[in-house]
């Protein structure tokens, strides 16, 4: 049987990204039982139905990635209680169909969710609107568990490299564990 493709979707184009290393993490914990990407996508433009069709080379190279994963995981930072407009602007591409054919892309898929912040909520604001969002664009998202962690400062060596700390490590390992689940439940 081939592997569960996972790709990974960070809201964070930033290079030393606590949410992409946090996604590293992840695919570390996934190891061999998946095959775990992570999506660059900080070369597409803003949405503008102007330029909608035919779509921008970069916006077809994130769609044909996303098409082709089994699952997706989104690993989002919070800014001012919502999750980034990069992520936004990237769905809202992904969330327009190719043509009278090819249904929406991201309908069905199985989704899960993790963020870490450096305050108290560890994004779990920017988390319920990600699920409202890709619940209305009808994803199948795994609700329970999800990761939220908080005061990533805590979790931080001098050079800003994440160290998950004792109860960040095992939820991470239980969210990985929970995924695999949920998309192979699917699969089967
Ligand atoms: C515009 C902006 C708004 C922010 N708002 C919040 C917030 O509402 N809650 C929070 O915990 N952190 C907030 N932060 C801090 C981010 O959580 C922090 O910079 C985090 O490291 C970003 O994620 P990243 O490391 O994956 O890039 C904000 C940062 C920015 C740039």
């Amino acid at each position: 049987m081939e592997k569960i493709r996972i790709l990974a979707i960070v809201g964070s184009l930033r290079k030393g990204s606590l949410n992409r290393q946090l996604a590293l993490a992840a695919k570390e914990l996934v190891g061999e039982r998946a095959d775990f990407k992570l999506l660059e996508y900080g070369d597409i433009p803003l949405m503008n139905q102007d330029i909608e069709f035919p779509p921008p080379d970069a916006v077809k190279r994130v769609r044909d990635e996303v098409k082709s994963a089994d699952a997706v995981w989104f690993f989002t930072p919070e800014y001012n209680h919502f999750f980034p407009g990069v992520l936004k602007n990237l769905i809202d591409w992904l969330s327009r169909p190719i043509s009278n054919k090819e249904r929406a892309i991201l309908a069905g898929k199985p989704a899960a969710i993790s963020g870490i912040s450096p305050g108290m909520s560890g994004t779990v604001t920017a988390q319920d609107h990600l699920v409202t969002l890709i619940s209305f664009l009808n994803m199948d998202v795994m609700n329970a568990p999800r990761l939220t962690i908080p005061y990533a400062m805590q979790q931080t060596d001098n050079q800003g490299k994440l160290v998950l700390n004792e109860i960040s490590q095992p939820d991470l390992e239980k969210q990985v564990n929970a995924f695999m689940d949920f998309v192979g439940g699917r699969m089967r």
